[in-house]
């Protein structure tokens, strides 16, 4: 392809996927699926990868993140970010308002805008010439960390503007939120790896935003919704048309907002979406009022903390009193128990409440949470509830401080604590049922082996007697299927076809499906990648493995436990014999290319880690030193490589090549 054809293709590409975000995020009319949105962003970053002097700031691949940690530099705030004044009653309201006549005067006429009170975290956005140049959380209010990079992968913020008559310099405010959708995932992801959940939406945004690695950060997919317009030159004297125009320009601006002229009506919108809050796909925690005409506000000011033009309603967190009958032990998969509380049924947020989690045995304690106690129970993101107080007062004479248990409910192992760690575990993992189960759940889930086989088919051939572990599905014959009850021959057929169709999927997935603590799907990525096969991953030391990129001490001792076990080592002969991959397909494909080159990497890298070169270098043939002598014969040079190094290097007549150079000598 030539240079020319490239830029074109990459602008071209750009353009439609821009498009398709607007018309996904802005329009609520996506014209694709995800996945073909998936393809052209692929296809443009590997057009981008081939001609990165054709890489655009504002390009929508940015979208995907980058692998380099981010260090947040502070970055003082053009304005400061302040925060509201809050009411949670309607008399402080009243109250508001009618400091604002007073100020104002009795004659002066004024609307104010009802908006939603999003629950996640702010964020300010500096747009300059229609790119975003700046995204930077609150911080202080001061000052914030500057947190760009993270920003580019939401979405839902342009990069770019579209539309035209945006400010040559402004700013937009808003709030990054996490829907309750990928709260719920993320969270059970964790619990399945044995991590704590997040406590709500609120902190989930929050710490998401703060990630080191945008690439991690982007696919957690948050959203961010767009409420305040700062700077010099606004289109509008009303901050209702400002939003509007800001839509126009591709944000997505705070929605269901309304112009009202008086407080009754103030009211009625709080009242419609006090209850109407629990349909919305992610948490509000209140509505803000706000004068509508810039000028009215700029005439009514701030206080030291807050501006006098606006106020915040906060809802009460909607709870129900109820009693606690008794707590349930749960075994995942990992052998983590996780309590939850059955309660009396109770009414909250329209539906019947009857079960609460508790997470661990530490939240128990400090709610010091006793059979019989009357508890309240909040509703938040979470798919059920959560416990948050216990009335003392209620309290029954005879109840006793809860004891929390000591053996495995379900296999009566006796359970264990490791140091630092919320949970308790069941260590019993090859013979405890539900983890059986779950771990074969977890091997046929789709982001794993893919097998089309749901939770009561595994119970089904558990309970049968046809597999107690991953391996045993890889003998289960047809008859044995069409044994089962519901099973016809088409769907024995089925089943026994998407196993067989397994044994193809790659390495980096079927090491992920085994289950391995705190091996998920990015970790298990990175293993395969630098490792290969599974008989280095076997073999490799907490040491070795410490040395990959993102691999902590945590990680790599359950890796070399899990392989240190008997019954594990055969499971992996036994798959291994049924014809799984056990290798990254790369390792086959490695070339002589650089036979005989011993190359001196030096600098910051765009396209690839330091790591992956060094592991290129080596597919190739190649060796890689530390350090610049005689011998070496490649300096493969990133940016910023210090001056003296380059003498040197010069000085001993050595070829220094880029790493796109790089890349095309190996064909990559
Ligand atoms: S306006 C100077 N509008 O609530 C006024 N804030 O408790 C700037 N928030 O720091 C804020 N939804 O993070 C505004 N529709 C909305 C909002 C909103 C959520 C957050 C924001 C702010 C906090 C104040």
């Amino acid at each position: 392809m030539t240079k020319e054809v490239a830029k074109k293709q990459i602008a071209e590409l750009s353009k439609a996927i821009e498009e398709h975000n607007r018309k996904y995020y802005q329009l609520n009319k996506p014209e694709i699926t995800d996945y073909e949105f998936d393809k052209l962003l692929k296809q443009l970053q590997s057009l981008e990868q081939k001609f990165p002097e054709f890489l655009l700031p504002d390009s929508p691949s940015q979208r995907v993140g980058s692998d380099i940690n981010n260090a947040f530099e502070q970055v003082k705030h053009k304005y400061p970010m302040l925060s509201l004044g809050n009411t949670y009653n309607k008399e402080e309201l009243r109250d508001f308002d009618m400091r604002i006549k007073k100020r104002l005067g009795e004659e002066q006429n004024y609307t104010y805008c009802c908006e939603l009170k999003y629950d996640g975290t702010a964020i300010s956005l500096t747009y300059k010439d229609g790119l975003l140049v700046q995204a930077a959380t609150r911080g202080d209010g001061v000052q914030g960390d500057d947190v760009t990079q993270n920003a580019k992968t939401i979405r839902s913020i342009p990069i770019r503007l579209s539309g035209e008559n945006y400010p040559k310099e402004f700013e937009m405010r808003g709030e990054v939120i996490m829907p309750h959708s990928v709260f719920n995932t993320l969270n059970k992801e964790r619990m399945d790896l044995g991590k704590d959940p997040f406590a709500n939406p609120r902190n989930a945004a929050s710490g998401t935003l703060k990630m080191q690695k945008s690439a991690v950060m982007a696919k957690r997919n948050l959203d961010a919704y767009l409420y305040f317009m700062l700077g010099e030159k606004l289109p509008h004297n009303s901050h209702y048309q400002n939003l509007i125009a800001a839509k126009s320009w591709g944000f997505q601006t705070a929605e269901h907002t309304e112009k009202v002229s008086s407080i009754d009506a103030v009211f009625a919108f709080i009242e419609k979406w006090d209850t109407k809050r629990f349909d919305l796909p992610f948490d509000i925690d209140g509505i803000v009022i706000k004068i509508d005409s810039l000028s009215l506000q700029e005439e009514l000011g701030f206080t030291s903390k807050s501006p006098r033009w606006a106020i915040s309603y906060k809802f009460k967190a909607e709870q129900a009193a109820t009693k606690l009958k008794s707590i349930d032990f749960q075994v995942g998969r990992t052998g983590a128990i996780t309590p939850v509380a059955n309660l009396e049924p109770v009414q909250l947020a329209g539906t019947t409440v009857k079960r609460a989690s508790l997470h661990n045995a530490d939240i128990i304690s400090n709610l010091d949470a006793r059979i019989g106690d009357t508890v309240w129970v909040e509703k938040g993101g979470e798919i059920i509830p959560k416990i948050t107080q216990v009335d003392l007062k209620l309290r029954p004479k005879n109840a006793v401080p809860f004891e929390y248990i000591s053996l495995c409910p379900e296999c009566e192992t006796k359970l264990v604590r490791n140091d630092g760690e919320a949970h308790h575990y069941c260590p019993n993992e090859n013979f405890c049922p539900p983890q059986i189960k779950g771990k074969i759940e977890h091997f046929v889930s789709r982001k794993a082996m893919d097998i089309t086989c749901g939770e009561a088919t595994v119970k089904a051939l558990f309970d049968a007697g046809y597999i107690t572990n991953i391996a045993d599905l890889y003998d289960l014959t047809y008859e044995q299927v069409f044994s089962l009850e519901g099973f016809k021959e088409k769907s024995a057929k089925n089943l026994i076809e998407s196993i067989a169709q397994s044994k193809s999927v790659p390495f980096e997935k079927v090491l992920f499906a085994l289950g391995i603590r705190f091996v998920g799907s990015t970790v298990a990525k990175k293993l395969a990648k630098n490792l290969l096969t599974i008989e280095h991953l076997a073999k490799a030391s907490v040491e070795e493995l410490i040395e990959i990129e993102e691999i902590g001490i945590r990680i790599a001792e359950s890796l070399v436990a899990w392989f240190s076990e008997d019954k594990n080592k055969e499971i992996i002969a036994r798959l291994k014999a049924a014809g799984l991959v056990f290798e990254t397909v790369e390792a086959k494909t490695a070339s002589e290319k650089l036979k005989g080159e011993i190359i001196v990497l030096s600098g910051k890298f765009a396209i690839h880690s330091r790591n992956e070169l060094k592991k290129l270098i080596e597919d190739n043939g190649g060796k890689n030193s530390g350090s610049v002598s005689k011998k070496t014969t490649l300096f493969l040079a990133g940016e910023a490589v210090g001056p003296s190094k380059i003498k040197k290097v010069k000085e001993l007549n050595i070829a220094i090549i880029s790493e796109m150079e790089f890349l095309e000598l190996i064909g990559e």
